[in-house]
């Protein structure tokens, strides 16, 4: 079948060529936005007096009923379409004849694919960001029901400070919190309507671009026309939150992956987040942190990949510009699966407080609590720091921890050392004692989970 825009050209494109240059297969998943735009489009059109109001009246009901079809399967996407714009304008103008044809009128598919994508995209970071908060809500949860576990804190993955387990999980749900702001940012951008750009240039009939941006919720209109047909950065900006989202369940999956370790055992995932090996039969893998670690490379890919079509990109629209779509809907899904996955998974974990509080008394991790102590006793840190160094290199000679070790052992290496050094280096005391804002003690974790009630 000729194209619609078999004009200059026969219209007769090539087999192989055309299902090259065809977007349907992925931009199918548009319909829906390419349908309310279009609406709003003709609504402007016949305010404006360029369309009259029957012919405004029809194709808007035509579209309706369009979107309806589809919705309920009575409409099928033809696949050989070349892409959702000219198949949604396709079968309006079978179905309605002359007034369908004139809905195209000041637009372009440059502008309608760009208002397409905006629509898209703002929706996506509502639902995302409602994920978020569904995340962030089992997060706080987990640490209101464990808030006084006390685990080993880490530098270097070495043994550091022990601090509470809620103060350690509650530092993902901060992170995830910043998605939520930075995607509420990202939405600000993304909500200028770019329809009415039309080709590159603007157009010669009367339109009201702030009347149809209005009616579809955006907050502005792009001022440049070319601008608006040919920047993606909206689409870059929100790969970008999308890749740190990731970013934050990587690391997040990796520290459940190795809590899951029989090294650590400090967490054991549900088995209904868990999978067997198909010859071990011991095994409980912790698939689904792995694969969120793992799908985090391909939104990164899809975040580079798009960066990369559009470098060197002279203005206006190029073809080149189809490729946008297929990395930012895997994006969206893969993010998507995979916070919907993580809620539950960390839901229905269990924290092995005995294991963490085990691990918590190895390395030495009071070691700074009994310089401390030292300096409450008027020495200067740095040789507080160095009797606490020699102390604890002569327990790892004798097989000893500073809570085991007695007070004539303690008096040998300063006068200063009393009988309430224990009470000093125990380490529940070594948490309640970092009272600083945002430290590890519990009136910490109690403001954290005050401040995190906002997002949930
Ligand atoms: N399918 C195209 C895309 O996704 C729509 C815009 C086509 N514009 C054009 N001038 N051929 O980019």
């Amino acid at each position: 079948m000729a194209k619609m825009w078999a004009g200059r050209t026969s219209g007769e494109v090539n087999g192989l060529a055309d299902s090259f240059n065809s977007s349907i297969g992925f931009d199918c998943r548009l319909y829906r936005q390419d349908i309310t735009g279009s609406m709003a489009h003709a609504a402007m059109l016949s305010q404006q007096g360029i369309i009259s109001q029957n012919d405004a009246d029809a194709i808007i009901s035509a579209l309706e009923q369009i979107l309806k079809d589809i919705e309920s399967g009575a409409l099928e996407i033809d696949p050989k379409a070349e892409d959702i714009h000219m198949f949604v304008e396709q079968v309006l103008t079978q179905r309605i004849g002359e007034a369908g044809k004139k809905l195209h009128t000041a637009r372009s598919r440059n502008d309608q694919v760009a208002l397409d994508m905006r629509l898209y995209l703002r929706d996506q970071a509502d639902s995302i960001t409602a994920l978020l908060k569904a995340l962030i809500k089992e997060i706080r949860d987990k640490a209101v029901e464990n808030k006084t576990v006390i685990m080993p804190g880490y530098t270097h993955l070495q043994h550091a400070q022990p601090v509470l387990f809620s103060h350690y999980i509650l530092a993902y749900a901060m992170m995830f919190v910043r998605d939520i702001q930075r995607l509420e940012d990202c939405r600000r951008r993304i909500n200028v309507s770019p329809i009415g750009s039309c080709a590159l240039a603007g157009t010669t009939y009367d339109t009201d671009r702030e009347y149809e941006a209005a009616k579809l919720g955006f907050d502005s209109i792009c001022l440049n026309s070319l601008d608006g047909v040919s920047d993606r950065d909206f689409c870059i900006e929100f790969l970008g939150a999308m890749s740190t989202i990731m970013m934050h369940l990587s690391r997040l999956s990796e520290e459940l992956i190795l809590w899951s370790s029989q090294e650590f055992g400090f967490i054991e995932m549900s088995d209904s987040f868990s999978t067997g090996s198909s010859i071990m039969p011991q095994k409980k893998n912790p698939d689904m942190a792995e694969l969120c670690r793992g799908k985090t490379g391909r939104v990164y890919g899809d975040l580079m990949g798009l960066l990369t079509t559009l470098k060197g990109l002279p203005l206006a629209y190029n073809k080149d510009m189809q490729e946008d779509k297929e990395g930012v809907f895997d994006a969206c899904d893969t993010v998507t699966v995979c916070l919907q996955v993580c809620a539950p998974m960390i839901k229905t974990m269990k924290v092995n407080a005995k294991a963490m509080a085990a691990a918590a008394q190895k390395g030495f991790m009071n070691a700074t609590d009994l310089a401390d102590y030292l300096v409450n006793k008027g020495l200067a840190f740095r040789d507080a720091y160095k009797i606490s160094g020699s102390i604890v290199a002569w327990c790892l000679q004798n097989g000893k921890i500073l809570e085991t070790m007695s007070l004539e052992e303690y008096s040998a290496f300063s006068p200063l050392f009393g009988a309430d050094v224990y009470e000093a280096i125990s380490l529940e005391n070594c948490v309640a004692r970092r009272i600083s804002a945002g430290g590890t003690s519990l009136a910490s974790v109690e403001k954290q989970i005050g401040y995190l009630g906002d997002f949930v």
